[in-house]
């Protein structure tokens, strides 16, 4: 599932709704398209706790939000690197961090916070796939 979100608007509230929590199934996730910069996943735990990173794996860019949600943690898609919802650290012995975004959940309503919705993550160079060339 994806969502489309504008940050330019009228609003003075630093939080941008974006869905409801039964939006985002359990175990799974929402794909947030920004209008600048990689997309945005939303992840809903087992226990109904909801995160936020940069759709971009730390290792070869893979989208995060089509990964297996286990625990507070998302295995990527491409080549199974375990990824900390909390902080988007990646498991120990790979390393690398993804972008995390806050999060509030009220009355149901999920929010992204605008600034970071507007700036987080969207000058990464783009992800490194494939053979390395010296
Ligand atoms: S791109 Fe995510 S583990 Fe390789």
């Amino acid at each position: 599932m994806s969502t489309t979100v504008t940050t330019s608007s009228t609003s003075t509230s630093p939080w941008v709704p974006i869905c409801h929590i039964d939006d985002i199934p359990v175990l799974g996730s929402r794909r947030v398209e920004r209008p600048r910069g990689p997309a945005v996943a939303l992840f809903r735990t087992g226990t109904g706790a909801v995160f936020a990173l940069l759709d971009r794996c730390p290792h070869k860019g893979g989208p995060l939000s089509q990964g297996i949600v286990f625990g507070e943690r998302v295995a990527c898609p491409l080549h199974n690197w375990s990824i900390s919802l909390c902080d988007g650290v990646a498991a120990a012995p790979d390393e690398g961090c993804t972008p995390r975004f806050a999060v509030q959940v009220l009355g149901g309503q999920v929010h992204l916070d605008r600034s970071q919705l507007a700036q987080l993550g969207t000058d990464l160079p783009l992800p490194v796939a494939g053979p390395v060339r010296a």
